[in-house]
C-alpha cells in the first residue's frame, strides 16, 4: 500500500495502549482465572479503527470482551482482547411514539436501566439487574420478566474488525431469537468475531405500558394490593425478586442462567408430561412449548452439588456458581454432567447460554 493511501501518522496513534499478560479474573462475572496475552481498551469507536490500522494488531485474531457476564474462560487468550469500555448515555430523540436513548457499549446495563427511569423514560424496568454491559445485551438478546432486548432495540452501532468502518444495524437485521442474535454466530453471515458493538440505541415506547402477567409480578401485585404499578414500582419488585433468588456476581461468581430453556414440540411435551406431570412448561405463540430447564435440573437432584469449586446454586438450579476458586474446566465438567443427567431422564439436550472459551 502506498504511503499516500495510508498516511503513517494515522497508523500508530499514541493513544492505543497495549497491555500484556492481563489477569482476566476481575473482567468476567464468573471470576474464572485466565490471562490475556495482549489487551487493548476500546474507549471510543475510533479505537477500533486504530486497532485495525495497527501494524501488529491489525491482522492478529481478536477477542471482544464486554462485561464478561456470559463467558466461561477455560484457558488463557492468545487473541488480542479488545475490552470495550465506551461510556456515555444520552437522549437521542424524543419522538411522539418513543424516546430514543443511545448508550455506549461499555455502560453497565443496570446503570442504563436506572438512568432511563431517573430521566422519566420508562420501559426497561423488567430487565433491571441483569448483569453485564450494554454492548453485551444485543449479543444475547437479554431478557427477563416478559421483555427481551429486541422489544426495546432501535439499532446497534458496530465497527467492522477488518475495514475499521462503522455501520448502524437496524434491529430487523440482527436476527434476534431467544438468547440469540447475529452477533453470537460467526458462520452464515454472522458477525461474531467480525465486528465490535460500540453503541446501542433503545426505543422506549410512548405512552409507557407496563408489562405484567409474569407470575412473580402478579404475586407482588396481589401481596401489595397495587393493581396499577408504575415503572418504578415494577423496577423495585424485579430487583427484589432477582436479589432473592439469583446470586450477585459481585459476591459469588456466576453467569446468570447457565442453560437456555429448551423449546420442544407440543407432542414431545405431552410425552414428557406423561412421565413427569409436574414439569414447568410454557406454551409459545407458535404452538411449541418452552420447558423450565431449572425445574428439570432441580428434579434431577443437582441443587448444591459441586465439581471442585464450581457448584449448582442452592436457590436456582439453572445457575452455576463459582463457590471457591473454580477453574473454567470444573464449570464445564459440572455442566456436562448436568446435561447427561437431564438427557438421561427427560431425553432433552440442554444448550449452554454462555460462550465457552
Ligand atoms: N424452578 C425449579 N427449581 C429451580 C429453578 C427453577 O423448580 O431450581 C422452576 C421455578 O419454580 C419456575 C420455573 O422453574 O416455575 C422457571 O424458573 P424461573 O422463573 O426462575 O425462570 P428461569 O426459566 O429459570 C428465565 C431466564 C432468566 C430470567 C427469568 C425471568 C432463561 C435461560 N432464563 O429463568 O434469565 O431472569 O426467566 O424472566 O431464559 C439469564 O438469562 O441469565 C436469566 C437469569
Amino acid at each position: 500500500m502506498s504511503a499516500s493511501a495510508h498516511p503513517p501518522s494515522n497508523r500508530v496513534p499514541a493513544s492505543l495502549a497495549i497491555e500484556t499478560d492481563v489477569n482476566l479474573k476481575p473482567y468476567n462475572t464468573f471470576a474464572l482465572p485466565a490471562v490475556a496475552r495482549r489487551l487493548v481498551r476500546i474507549r471510543e469507536a475510533a479505537d477500533v479503527r486504530r486497532v485495525v490500522d495497527h501494524p501488529e494488531l491489525g491482522r492478529a485474531p481478536k477477542f471482544v470482551l464486554g462485561g464478561g457476564s456470559n463467558l466461561v474462560l477455560t484457558k488463557d487468550i492468545d487473541a488480542v482482547v479488545l475490552k470495550v469500555e465506551i461510556a456515555g448515555i444520552r437522549l437521542l430523540e424524543a419522538r411522539d411514539d418513543a424516546w430514543i436513548v443511545e448508550a455506549g457499549a461499555g455502560v453497565v446495563w443496570h446503570d442504563l436501566v436506572c438512568w432511563t427511569l431517573d430521566q422519566g423514560y420508562p420501559g426497561l424496568e423488567n430487565m433491571a439487574l441483569i448483569p453485564g454491559t450494554v454492548g453485551a445485551a444485543p449479543v444475547q438478546n437479554i431478557g427477563a420478566y416478559g421483555i427481551e432486548l429486541k422489544d426495546r432495540l432501535e439499532a446497534v452501532e458496530v465497527m467492522d474488525l477488518v475495514t475499521g468502518r462503522p455501520a448502524l444495524l437496524p434491529a430487523q437485521v440482527c436476527r434476534f431469537g431467544y438468547r440469540d442474535s447475529v452477533f453470537k454466530h460467526g458462520d452464515f453471515g454472522g458477525l461474531a468475531g467480525k465486528s465490535v458493538i460500540t453503541k446501542v440505541r433503545l426505543r422506549l415506547p410512548r405512552p409507557w405500558r407496563p408489562v405484567l402477567g409474569y407470575l412473580e409480578i402478579e404475586r407482588k401485585m396481589a401481596e401489595t394490593g397495587i393493581a396499577a404499578p408504575d415503572a418504578r414500582q415494577i423496577f423495585d419488585w424485579i430487583c427484589a425478586v432477582r436479589r432473592a433468588k439469583l446470586p450477585d456476581p459481585a459476591v459469588i461468581g456466576n453467569a446468570g442462567s447457565f442453560f437456555k430453556n429448551p423449546v420442544v414440540t407440543a407432542e414431545q411435551c405431552k410425552d414428557i408430561i406423561g412421565r413427569d406431570p409436574g414439569i414447568v412448561h410454557y406454551p409459545m405463540p407458535d404452538g411449541s412449548v418452552k420447558l423450565a430447564a431449572g425445574w428439570m435440573i432441580d428434579a434431577c437432584g443437582w441443587k448444591g452439588k459441586a465439581v471442585g469449586g464450581a457448584a449448582v446454586y442452592e436457590k436456582q438450579a439453572l445457575v452455576l456458581v463459582n463457590k471457591a476458586d473454580a477453574r473454567g474446566a470444573e464449570v464445564v465438567t459440572l455442566a456436562r454432567a448436568i446435561q447427561e443427567s437431564v438427557y438421561g431422564r427427560f431425553g432433552i439436550r440442554l444448550e449452554p447460554e454462555p460462550v465457552v472459551v
